[in-house]
């Protein structure tokens, strides 16, 4: 299969939603990171979604729509879901609810739980390919299983490029962090941290939220210890350099690259992934990252890291 690169145009948005209506694969911007999209309603489609990223179980997907109104039409709508939605959507945050038993999904997206995990993206090539294709689109993130997430077409090329029908080519991702995923079948709770930071989300809903811990079956299943995995080594928390090693730096110290020099955690997380495939790219032999701080983005970020710098299978 020969890759189509699309531009994020009229005419590149209305060949991207005829691609997604046959069934066929298509990779698309969102303002996290670049989602491989698929037709939720399509069986076929979904289970291609697996297959090209190489998922090794069927971990539940994303499912992505044009607004809240929509969602509702595949979940049992909540109170605490509707303030959420309306103080973050369109934006990086997943919404865990109860699936509709007339929602008319695919049960691959799912995986057969009884909950379904739905967004509302912001980036505007994201919305305007919802408003063309008109269904839900299931979207993980557009990079083989546990490598890193992709926030640019060029990552979503080297990866998935012969095992995809097309890419539409939106530029970078501005938050470069997955969205974050709230559990909302029972008090709400962190199942990821992600691109919204978890105190913005404990501010809007003014409780705590419950916190899920790795292993926790509740906890958002795809998120396997190791992932997010570069081809080097990571060593977290360096201080200093060992012989062989390279550091991605975060704030005012010397290093190969820099998450952000100016110790900046949004620009950090807005750097993280391309930071890391262009660290591989360096040859380093191990990967040593700077301390991140462990608040607001940061903890994301570190959520990342410990995935990156986890033993491999
Ligand atoms: O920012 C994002 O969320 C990106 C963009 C493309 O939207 N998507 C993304 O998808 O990160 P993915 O498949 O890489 O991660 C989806 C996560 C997985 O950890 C999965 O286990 C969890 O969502 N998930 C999906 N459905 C779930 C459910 N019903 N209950 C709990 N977790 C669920
Ligand atoms: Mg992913």
């Amino acid at each position: 299969m020969k890759t189509e690169i699309l531009r994020a145009d009229p005419p590149g948005l209305a060949r991207a939603a005829a691609l997604l209506l046959d069934g066929d694969l298509v990779a698309f911007p969102t303002e996290t990171v670049y989602g491989l999209g698929g037709d939720a309603r399509n069986d076929m489609a979904v289970a291609r979604i697996f297959e090209a990223k190489g998922r090794p179980q069927f971990n539940p997907l994303i499912v992505h729509v044009d607004s809240a109104e929509t969602a509702r039409r595949y979940v049992r709508w909540t109170e605490t879901a509707d303030r959420l939605a309306s103080a973050f959507w369109p934006g990086p945050l997943t919404l865990v609810l109860p699936i509709r038993p007339d929602a008319g999904l695919s049960a691959l997206v799912t995986a057969e739980l009884p909950t379904l995990a739905i967004r509302v993206p912001a980036h505007p090539v994201a919305r305007a390919l919802l408003a063309q294709f008109n269904g839900p689109v299931a979207a993980p993130s557009a990079n083989p299983s546990g490598r890193i997430s992709p926030t640019s077409a060029a990552h979503v090329e080297a990866g998935l490029s012969g095992r995809i029908a097309a890419v539409v080519d939106g530029g970078a991702c501005d938050v470069g962090l997955e969205s974050t995923i709230v559990g909302l079948s029972g008090a709400p709770a962190l199942l990821r941290p992600g691109g919204l930071p978890q105190e913005a989300l404990e501010a809007a809903l003014d409780m705590p939220l419950a916190l899920r811990g790795a292993g926790d079956p509740l906890s958002a299943p795809g998120q396997m210890t190791s992932h997010y995995a570069p081809g080097a080594p990571v060593r977290l928390n360096a201080t200093n350099l060992r012989p062989g090693e390279k550091l991605l730096g975060f704030g005012k110290v010397e290093a190969a690259m820099n998450l952000s020099p100016a110790g900046d955690l949004t620009e950090a997380a807005a750097n993280l992934f391309h930071h890391l495939h262009a660290m591989d790219a360096l040859g380093a032999k191990t990967i040593a990252v700077s301390p991140i701080p462990d608040h607001g983005l940061g903890r994301a970020i570190n959520d990342r890291l410990r995935r990156a710098a986890a033993p491999r299978p």
